[in-house]
């Protein structure tokens, strides 16, 4: 084949691989395959020493033409290749700003944990400061130090769950009482807020988890009215309202005299409904002022020191704020009722 005919052939067959492109990756390929170092053009200009003279001149201005051609062929399908790639990615990254904006789907704490932090600050407020007693504990904090002896039958009001014999789930935040006790000296005052656990069946009113803050103040002179008048403020601050309060004497091993207490109900104001049990009350906190051999346990001398102690139900507390019915319904994560809160 003549050098002519090697310009002609390679013409035609680039015209081929033009017409045969479509992206300019293609367009890349081509441009190597012909005008690179190891391209045909450059191979044609080899071949182009074995001529000379006049022959050789007409040769290299031939093959210089074919080069020129396929450099502007090559530059103008690389803009129209790169204008409509622009296009195609423009057309995809457009943005609609007349779209409605996506709904961001906003968490927020459980209505427990919202009653529980917030039953937490009214008494921060009111110079309680927070320890945490541990949820698995030892026989003898849950009880043993509050006075429950080992036969003592209030153990059995407690349907307590037992890793082993001398290690439970805590029944109570009361727990975190002799703990307390034993790393600080009074004045004491402290709230202990957490979650209790107890084997009873799951029902409307009762749960085997639940969650309780539990309160403890000890100090030289701690008396009753104190407590009263703790107790009554919390319960205004809690509800927003001026609270009517009731005290019934009942019986806690580690309380003497020990209570609970009603406040009236909020619902009926009192006139009896269904959240009341047509009683107009609503059982609120057990609470008393600390059994001196309490204050033993936790090596206070109950002759020098005395104080008061009280539970709070979170659950209760949370139910009587916002008239829930059914206690099951805290746990059983349906949306409808948790949004609501
Ligand atoms: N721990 C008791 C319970 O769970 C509640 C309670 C009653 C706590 C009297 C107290 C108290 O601190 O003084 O049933």
């Amino acid at each position: 084949m003549t050098i002519e005919e090697s310009i002609d052939r390679i013409g035609s067959e680039a015209s081929v691989d033009l017409s045969g492109a479509h992206t300019s990756s293609d367009l890349e390929s081509i441009k190597i395959k012909y005008l690179g170092k190891k391209g045909a053009v450059g191979a044609l200009m080899k071949e182009l020493r074995t001529s000379s003279g006049d022959e050789r001149a007409r040769l290299g201005r031939l093959i210089n033409d074919l080069k020129e051609e396929l450099v502007s062929r090559i530059a103008a399908l690389f803009r129209e290749f790169e204008d409509a790639e622009l296009s195609v990615r423009l057309e995809s990254e457009s943005l609609d700003v007349t779209l409605p904006g996506r709904r961001r789907v906003h968490g927020r704490p459980h209505i427990l944990t919202q009653v529980l932090d917030e039953a937490t600050d009214i008494l921060s407020g009111m110079g309680f400061s927070v320890q945490y007693g541990p949820d698995v504990e030892s026989e003898f904090y849950n009880f043993e130090a509050l006075n429950f002896t080992k036969d003592h039958p209030a153990r059995d009001m407690q349907d307590t769950f037992y890793i082993s014999p001398e290690v439970l789930l805590r029944t109570h935040t009361s727990n975190t009482q002799v703990r307390t006790m034993e790393g600080s000296n009074p004045p004491i005052r402290i709230i202990a807020p957490g979650r209790c656990y107890r084997n009873e069946d799951v029902t409307a009113r009762s749960h085997v988890v639940f969650h309780q803050i539990e309160g403890l103040y000890i100090d030289k002179g701690v008396n009753f009215s104190d407590l009263l008048g703790t107790l009554k403020g919390f319960f205004a601050t809690f509800f927003g309202c001026e609270i009517r309060m009731r005290y019934r004497p009942s019986y806690f091993p580690f309380v003497e005299p020990g209570m609970e207490v009603d406040i009236h109900c909020l619902m009926c104001d009192g006139a009896g409904c269904g959240l009341c049990k047509h009683t107009g009350w609503l059982e609120v906190a057990g609470a008393g002022m600390v059994h001196p051999e309490v204050l033993k346990s936790g090596g206070i001398d109950p002759e020098e020191y005395s104080g008061y102690a009280w539970g709070f139900g979170i659950e209760r507390l949370a139910q009587l704020r916002h008239s829930i019915f059914d206690i099951r319904l805290y746990f059983t994560n349906d949306m409808r009722f948790l949004r609501q809160f």
